[in-house]
């Protein structure tokens, strides 16, 4: 487990643009070249227009050539978990890798991208 992970998952709660929910969320991903890319929900006054915390982190990563990612973590005021939606974007760019879910001060779970998402759809089903 990676200490650095979960102090910028939390750190990142500060960026997030939630005036609608003022659920604030921070998450970091952390990736094989050793790097740790932040990401926070950026909420839309048309509310289905938000983007997780999650997926923020995982796009700006890959934005910035930082691939393969090795490890997540999301950190919320009381230990929320990945919603569906940023299950199956996790499963599909990172395949099975540990994810630590934390609360404001710490880690309160750790678990993985299979267990979060069981019997996942994917590029296999694709081909
Ligand atoms: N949210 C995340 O950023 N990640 C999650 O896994 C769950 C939900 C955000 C979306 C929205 O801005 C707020 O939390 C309330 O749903």
């Amino acid at each position: 487990m990676n200490h650095s992970l979960i102090k910028k998952a939390i750190a990142m709660r500060k960026q997030a643009h939630a005036p609608y929910s003022k659920y604030f969320v921070g998450a970091a991903v952390e990736t094989e070249s050793g790097q740790i890319i932040g990401g926070c929900n950026i909420e839309s006054s048309s509310y289905s227009l938000t983007c997780c915390a999650e997926r923020v982190a995982l796009f700006s990563s890959l934005a910035q050539d930082e691939f393969p990612i090795k490890a997540l973590a999301v950190s919320t005021e009381n230990g929320g978990s990945p919603c569906g939606a940023c299950r199956q974007v996790i499963w599909d760019l990172c395949g099975e890798i540990p994810i630590y879910i934390c609360d404001k001060n710490g880690l309160t779970k750790e678990t993985t991208s299979s267990a979060l998402l069981p019997g996942a759809f994917d590029q296999n089903f694709l081909k």
